[in-house]
């Protein structure tokens, strides 16, 4: 049998016993196997066989030739890759052969190189451009790829941005990553976020937690129409992202929601909230991370499907909406989230470590809460889940729609600090109340403002 050790021991017999054995075997599985485990090249190495197999009929054959030939580097190989990239159709051999000219490092290649970056797919223009990096500081080099920062696809745009731009824009950050201001921690102000969030820095921001108000389906809202709506959060959500510190986390609660008909002779109107508020977040430089299913009891929520469950005919299906949305975004950066971990000391991350029994999946059972003020309030084990899971002990958790302070108060109670605005005085005065009868923000002492005393609290 054609093991492994057999095949490395043919090698360093050398005069060309692996092309003999090649050329014995009856299938291409074989073939393919002798040429996945030829390691390492010796420098006389009869290599002949391995140009020949660049016509064979089967990609993958093609594919590990390309492989082999790469590991040569020979100036004749480039040759007879150029000439096989020029006719190849399967997209994986032509990826190889970039990558197997890019990995001989021969600034003589690197024309071919430049070529190589007009091609259609971006998988083969980000080999070539990977080939090209290793030859650093490098003008002409730095002439062809920079202009690629506006290449159409993203992938090719993102390591461009990386390597070029990302460090010439990186600014100075006033604060260690792991710290925030004072006159952020444990405050609440009554005003509307867009006029509070002028005054809060840049940077300051750990992790976001919020659930916008839902259009105009409840009292506490009145939006002209869904696009200014949408626009209101587009505003507040870009605010957030510029006060948000690099790399960390914004999580929005929202679900499609319906606004009952005008009569029995017009429809209601259902409102996807989250998939239009998604391009958005994105476009202000939100990285989408991860959709989670906030799913509730059925017996918790409007029956709509009673109707249907009468006639039963089809189109008039109305199934009981018993999700939400957790939308997860990451405030795009360079970083990896080694970085952002790496900044907290070692007793932080030990003491922030989540206990066994997380939520593993991304839906996750929670029974909604009713509150006799607050007709939306976020269940306490909601806000646990989520501040445990995106957020280090000591950090700053902010919520621009307060509400009655859930955030606030889940955050206290985990060893995080809170940054709430709510701007109906309503709420803003039952957080109060809920902060009086509960003593709940009692360690470091919560502060209650208005904005002009919020304000005057930052000079
Ligand atoms: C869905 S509720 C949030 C409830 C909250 N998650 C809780 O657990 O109590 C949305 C809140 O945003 C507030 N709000 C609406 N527009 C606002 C604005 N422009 N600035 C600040 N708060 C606003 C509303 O008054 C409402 O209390």
């Amino acid at each position: 049998m054609m093991t492994k050790e057999y095949i490395t021991e043919l090698k360093h017999r050398g005069n060309g016993n692996i092309a003999n054995l090649v050329a014995a075997q009856r299938d291409v599985g074989s073939i393919n196997f002798i040429l996945e485990n030829l390691g390492q090249l010796p420098n006389d190495f009869h290599a002949d066989f391995l140009y020949n197999l660049l016509n064979h009929q089967h990609s993958q054959v093609r594919l590990n030739a390309v492989k082999n030939i790469g590991k040569l580097n020979r100036k004749s190989d480039t040759n007879s890759l150029v000439i096989l990239y020029q006719k190849e159709t399967d997209t994986s051999v032509k990826r190889e052969i970039v990558s197997s000219i890019g990995r001989q490092r021969k600034p003589t290649n690197k024309s071919l190189l430049f070529d190589f970056l007009e091609d259609e797919d971006p998988k083969i223009v980000c080999q070539a451009i990977r080939g090209l990096l290793v030859f650093e500081n490098d003008k002409d080099v730095e002439e062809h790829l920079k202009p690629l920062v506006n290449h159409p696809n993203e992938m090719v745009r993102t390591v461009i941005y990386k390597e070029y731009f990302a460090k010439e824009q990186t600014k100075k950050d006033t604060l260690p990553h792991a710290e925030t201001y004072d006159f952020l921690k444990n405050v609440v102000v009554n005003a509307d976020v867009l006029e509070v969030l002028k005054s809060v820095p840049d940077d300051s921001v750990h992790l976001t937690f919020t659930s916008p108000p839902y259009y105009n389906a409840r009292d506490y809202s009145i939006y002209p129409s869904y696009q200014a709506y949408l626009e209101f959060l587009e505003k507040v959500f870009k605010e957030t992202h510029r006060i948000t510190k690099e790399g960390r986390f914004l999580i929005v609660n929202t679900s499609p929601i319906i606004i009952p008909r005008v009569s029995r002779s017009h429809s209601s109107k259902r409102y996807p909230i989250p998939f239009d508020l998604h391009p958005y977040l994105v476009k202000n430089g939100w990285e989408f991370i991860d959709d989670i299913v906030w799913l509730k009891p059925e017996y918790s929520v409007k029956n709509r499907v009673g109707g249907f469950h009468q006639h039963r005919k089809p189109l008039g299906y109305k199934p009981n909406s018993i999700t939400e949305y957790l939308m997860v975004y990451r405030k795009s950066t360079e970083k990896l989230l080694d970085w952002n971990i790496r900044s907290y000391d070692y007793k932080t991350v030990e003491e922030s470590k989540v206990a066994d029994g997380y939520e593993t999946t991304n839906v996750w059972k929670i029974d909604p809460c009713f509150d006799k003020v607050h007709s939306a309030i976020f269940p306490v084990e909601l806000c646990k889940r989520v501040i445990q899971y995106y957020s280090y002990k000591g950090d700053l958790v902010f919520d621009p729609f307060g509400g009655s302070g859930t955030v606030g108060r889940t955050a206290k109670s985990l060893d995080r600090l809170f940054f709430l605005t709510e701007q109906e005085p309503k709420y803003f005065e039952y957080m109060q109340s809920k902060t009086k009868s509960k003593n709940i923000f009692n360690e470091r002492k919560t502060q209650f403002l208005t904005l002009e005393l919020f304000k005057n609290s930052i000079k």
